[in-house]
C-alpha cells in the first residue's frame, strides 16, 4: 500500500554498504531521508549518488541521516561505488541498502509496475524524529533529482515543526515566512517579536523566527 504523509515510516532490517541497518534504530532521534534509485551502473543514478555524497555535510548540519537503496547486490554496490568516486569525485559516505529481495522496495511501494516491474523508481521519503513520513516525492528513472530542493524542504519542515509558520512559494532559508491562519493577530504579536506585515488578514509575513 502507498505510504502517505503522517504514516509511521515502516521499520526494517537490511544489508548495506555500511553493514546491517536497523532503520528506526539507525535514525535514532534525528531526521532521515530514504531514497531509491533504479539500478547500479546507470548514468543518472551515478550522478545522483555522487551529489548526495557531496551534500552529506549539509544533511549532517540538519541532523538528517541519508540512506539509499536499489534492488542490486552488495557486491554490485561495492564495485559501483568505485565508479561513483572516480567519475563524480565523491566517495560514498552514507549507507546504500542492498534490497535484492525487494523487501524494503515493496514495504515503501518503490516499484511502480506500469513504469518498470523490476526496478525501483526514484522515490524520496523524508522522515521526522517521530518516525512519521513528512514528505514523499517520486521521480521517473529518466530524471535526476534536485537534492538542493530536498534540503530546502527539510529546512521548511524543521522550521515549521518548531514555529507556527508556513513557508511561501520558492521560499529559501533566511527569507520571510507566513504566519499560519490559526494564530490570531494578538497572539502573533507575542509569538513573533520581530513583527509582521499583513497583506490580507490571512496572508501575514514575518521574518524567519530562528534567524
Ligand atoms: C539512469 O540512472 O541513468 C537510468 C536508470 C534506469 C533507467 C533510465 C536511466
Amino acid at each position: 500500500m502507498a505510504i502517505r504523509l503522517g504514516d509511521i515510516a515502516p521499520d526494517f532490517t537490511a544489508d548495506s554498504t555500511e553493514g546491517p541497518i536497523h532503520f528506526h534504530e539507525y535514525l535514532g532521534s534525528g531526521w532521515g531521508v530514504l531514497f531509491s534509485h533504479p539500478r547500479d551502473f546507470t548514468p543518472v543514478c551515478t550522478t545522483e549518488l555522487g551529489e548526495v555524497a557531496k551534500l552529506k555535510p549539509e544533511f549532517d548540519k540538519r541532523n538528517v541521516k541519508v540512506v539509499a537503496l536499489s534492488v542490486d547486490s552488495l557486491d554490485d554496490h561495492k564495485r559501483w561505488s568505485g565508479d561513483i568516486e572516480e567519475t563524480q569525485g565523491a566517495r560514498l559516505n552514507y549507507p546504500l541498502l542492498a534490497d535484492q529481495d525487494r523487501k524494503v522496495a515493496n514495504l515503501y511501494d518503490m516499484i511502480h509496475p506500469n513504469a518498470n516491474d523490476t526496478q525501483t523508481v526514484r522515490s524520496v521519503f523524508v522522515i521526522g524524529p517521530d518516525k512519521k513520513v513528512k514528505l514523499t516525492i517520486t521521480y521517473p528513472a529518466s530524471t535526476g533529482r534536485n537534492f538542493d530542493e530536498i534540503l530546502r524542504v527539510i529546512d521548511s519542515l524543521q522550521l515549521t515543526s518548531q514555529y507556527s509558520v508556513a513557508t511561501p512559494v520558492n521560499w529559501k532559508d533566511g527569507q520571510d515566512c507566513i504566519i499560519v491562519p490559526s494564530v490570531s493577530d494578538a497572539d502573533a504579536k507575542q509569538k513573533f517579536p520581530k513583527g509582521f506585515r499583513a497583506i490580507k488578514p490571512y496572508l501575514r509575513f514575518t521574518p524567519q523566527p530562528n534567524k
